[in-house]
């Protein structure tokens, strides 16, 4: 590429901004600011779903889902937010702006961004069930974490087509994680993407070292060790049960057992939630979740 890093992160910066992927940027900074302020409403909400229809469609068509058993059918946007309830809105939220911008049929070297998003869909779940089971905790940023951790492979297929084919080829002839292949071929890989786009849209420190180091999780410092864990021992398992698009099929199970380990989870909590993960995929599979 002949580019210095810095170089590199400045392009990549300023091609992101002005593409649809800053789209992302608005929806999540709202949802944050929604999620960390207990005084919100459904009002608040319904502002944002209002402002975007296939959202709006997606609300009304799930509060009216056979899952939800109202008898009457639903059109008021506020009330189909309470019936579906605020959590489960601002994910949907999230959701619909991530998964507009993966809605790309287009199959290269076993990668498709459908299939990715389905990945990033689950490990979000999952990190949300670990948060909730094991810590008894919301997690204001892990929802998000999991959901946008690997938002730099997309940023490589928009905008260096050539070198992430190279590096989807070199990945799977070499036998090596698709990061690692992209060192190689880009100079720089979809973590450290990721967190460059992050910092650059003023994310939470939290949310930035959950999307830079979901590879390389003991390169963290203290303070982030729960989030950063969560998302790889996330990112772990949706690989290895093989949900969505697989970026790295060579797993190291000794870091993931002491990622387990550190955030104090037994490996039977962890099989629980992993059947209660499959489960969900199921039902979300049925509800047509990861077709539109
Ligand atoms: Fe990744
Ligand atoms: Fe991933």
């Amino acid at each position: 590429m002949g580019k210095s890093e810095n170089e590199l992160i400045k392009l990549i910066i300023k091609l992101v901004n002005k593409s649809d992927i800053s789209s992302i940027k608005q929806v999540v900074t709202e949802i944050l600011k929604i999620i960390k302020d207990e005084s919100s409403s459904a009002k608040d909400l319904r502002n944002i779903v209002e402002k975007d229809p296939p959202l709006c469609a997606k609300v009304l068509k799930l509060a009216n889902s056979a899952h939800y058993g109202y008898p009457k059918s639903i059109s008021d946007i506020q009330e189909a937010i309470i019936c579906i309830g605020f959590d489960a809105v601002k994910e949907l939220a999230l959701n619909q702006k991530v998964c507009e911008l993966f809605m790309k049929e287009d199959t290269t070297h076993g990668f498709s961004r459908l299939s990715l998003w389905k990945h990033c869909s689950a490990v979000a779940l999952c990190c949300k069930m670990i948060y909730r089971r094991e810590f008894r905790e919301r997690g204001d940023n892990i929802y998000v974490a999991g959901l946008l951790h690997d938002l730099g492979i997309i940023v490589e297929d928009q905008f260096f087509r050539e070198m992430f084919e190279q590096a989807l080829k070199k990945s799977a002839q070499e036998g090596i994680n698709l990061y690692i292949a992209e060192k190689a071929t880009l100079k720089i890989d979809h973590a450290a993407i990721a967190r460059t786009i992050a910092d650059d849209w003023n994310f939470p420190d939290e949310l930035i070292h959950a999307m830079g180091l979901h590879h390389e999780p003991t390169e963290v410092e203290e303070e982030f060790e729960r989030i950063v864990f969560t998302v790889y021992i996330a990112n772990y398992i949706c690989q290895r049960e093989k949900i969505g698009y697989v970026d790295a099929p060579f797993r190291d199970v000794n870091l993931f057992n002491k990622c387990l380990s550190s955030s104090g989870i037994k490996a039977k909590a962890m099989d629980i939630i992993v059947e209660e993960l499959k489960e969900e995929i199921k039902k979300l599979d049925q509800m047509g979740w990861f077709i539109s």
